[in-house]
């Protein structure tokens, strides 16, 4: 009888799988593939749960709202920092995505950071059953992110998959469908945009948001040079006179404001090297090291642990989504999802 009953909501339902991130939410749909992507960030009236904006549309406000609006990022360092917020967001977001023609709620499959606490785990757990899941399974992120980047983590050979996001690098070596070891660090593309902010205060008095930040670094940010240096002009406020201005920069500057939050993401795979046993990090001399996340893309960091650890590394082929195909992969295989999710 639960096997039909298994059957049948299966047929009507549109299981969903979700990578819930600090930056971005991306969604699967079940037999349909990603159909949503967007900025992990909700607009809401001052004081008040009451949501104005979510996801593009809202980021488009961060830093420039009038008092009466604020736009809020309900994710920080990868888990839920504000509850509310981060439920209503995936409430419009499955309400955005999911078949409403179907009366079944879906299966949902959530990638989380590793090594996140049985608490962080309830509330990302509860805001999916809040926001419709009939039942609502966990993955570690770097799990997903190295299916999702095409790695034979079922195989008995060693695989490590970094993945810097906005809140979190996690850095893990996975073999026969198990986390081997994982480190995750509270410092990725998030980090970096403030160390851009620092910088330029420090360096030229100029005060920019974070979205500049980011646009900055996404424009000219490296980790290794480029073949021809690179400029742009960025504004911001004079923090001595207090007014706006523009300043010329060049990539190497940039450099130099990202060497912290880089080599500390450095220091994380070279830690993971050092721990990982030696059959395995045999496969990992033969095989290198692929990369995932946003942060995979900064110029040159590819380059740059490769220089640092002497080792090939190659960046996954859709960096943003694979945590999300990874997580969609285990939706269309359930045996896949029997072995690797997190038991809660
Ligand atoms: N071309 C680029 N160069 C450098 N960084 C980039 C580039 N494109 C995107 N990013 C950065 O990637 C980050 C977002 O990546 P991603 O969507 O993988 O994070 P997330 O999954 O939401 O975060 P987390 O996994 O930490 O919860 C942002 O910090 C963004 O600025
Ligand atoms: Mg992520």
């Amino acid at each position: 009888m639960l096997v039909i009953f298994d059957w049948f909501f299966g047929m009507f339902s549109s299981d969903l799988a979700i990578d819930l991130g600090t930056a971005n939410t991306v969604i699967y749909v079940k037999g349909k593939g990603i159909v949503l992507s967007e900025p992990s960030v909700v607009a809401v009236k001052k004081g008040t749960n009451i949501v104005l904006k979510v996801g593009r549309d809202a980021k488009e406000m961060l830093g420039r709202t009038p008092g009466s609006i604020v736009a809020i990022r309900p994710l920080k360092d990868g888990v839920i920092a504000d509850f509310d917020i981060t439920e209503a967001m995936l409430k419009h977001f499955i309400v955005k995505v999911h078949n409403r023609k179907t009366l079944v709620r879906p299966r949902i499959v959530v990638g989380v950071p590793s090594g996140i606490t049985q608490v962080e785990k309830r509330a990302i757990r509860d805001a999916a059953e809040q926001a419709g899941a009939r039942e609502v399974y966990l993955m570690e992120e770097p799990m997903a992110a190295a299916i999702g980047a095409g790695l034979p983590i079922q195989d008995p050979v060693g695989n490590m998959i970094i993945d810097i996001g906005g809140g979190t690098t996690e850095v893990a070596v996975i073999s026969l469908a198990g986390i081997v070891y994982a480190k995750s660090i509270r410092i990725a593309g998030d980090e970096m945009d403030e160390a851009i902010v620092q910088y330029l205060k420090r360096k030229y008095n100029l005060l920019v948001g974070e979205r500049t930040a980011e646009s900055v670094k996404i424009q000219i940010g490296s980790a290794f040079p480029f073949d021809e240096p690179r400029k742009i002009e960025i504004k911001g406020r004079d923090l001595i006179e207090g007014i706006p201005k523009a300043v010329t920069i060049n990539d190497s500057d940039i450099r130099e404001a990202l060497h912290d939050p880089i080599y500390a993401i450095l220091d994380a795979v070279r830690t993971a090297l050092e721990r990982t046993p030696p059959e395995l990090a045999a496969d990992i001399a033969d095989k290198g090291i692929v990369m995932a996340g946003g942060g995979a893309m900064l110029h040159g960091l590819d380059l740059l642990i490769s220089h640092e650890t002497h080792l090939k590394v190659r960046v996954a082929e859709d960096p943003l989504s694979c945590v999300v195909l990874g997580t969609g992969r285990a939706l269309d295989e359930l045996d896949l999802l029997k072995r690797v999710c997190l038991e809660t």
